[in-house]
């Protein structure tokens, strides 16, 4: 009897890990590996706005600055963390990676953490980097 309650605790704390997906938002099995080709469909224009800071993509959607004639809709669908880094808004900044100093580095963290803690900002998956 004891081994069967046991038994069955494991059962429903298996079914209850695989079947609600946001009790692991953040976990491999629930995110996608997106190329920058991929990521470039979330611009926001007809889809959703998606925003790749270091190697992780947040769904930005829930922020109007994303959408098309928003303060930051250059960024949608694209990889901003050069741009961030030097917090510069040129276009040729966005989906490339070059070295950064300590200061951008810092700078960079920073975004990265308020993305992460930014109510409505999902992450959606990784970054794929040739
Ligand atoms: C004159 C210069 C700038 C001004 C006055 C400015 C102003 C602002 C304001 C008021 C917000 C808050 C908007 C909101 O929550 O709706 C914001 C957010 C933001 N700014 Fe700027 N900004 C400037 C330059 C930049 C630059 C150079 C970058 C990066 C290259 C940048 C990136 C961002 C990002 C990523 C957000 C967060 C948007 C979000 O909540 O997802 N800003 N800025």
């Amino acid at each position: 009897m004891f081994w069967l309650i046991i038994g069955l605790l494991f059962l429903g704390a298996f079914i209850y890990y695989f079947s609600i997906p946001s009790a692991k938002p953040h976990s491999p099995s629930s995110t996608k590996e997106f190329t920058l080709e991929e990521l470039s469909v979330y611009n926001g224009k007809n889809a959703k706005a998606y925003v790749a800071v270091k190697n992780k993509v947040f769904d930005v959607s829930s922020s109007e600055a994303y959408l098309p004639g928003g303060s930051y809709a250059q960024f949608a669908g694209k990889d901003a963390t050069l741009a961030l880094s030097k917090m510069n808004m040129d276009p040729s900044l966005l989906n490339i990676r070059q070295p950064i100093n300590e200061e951008e580095q810092k700078v960079l963290d920073d975004w990265e953490k308020y993305f992460e803690e930014r109510k409505g900002y999902p992450l959606v998956g990784t970054l794929k980097l040739d």
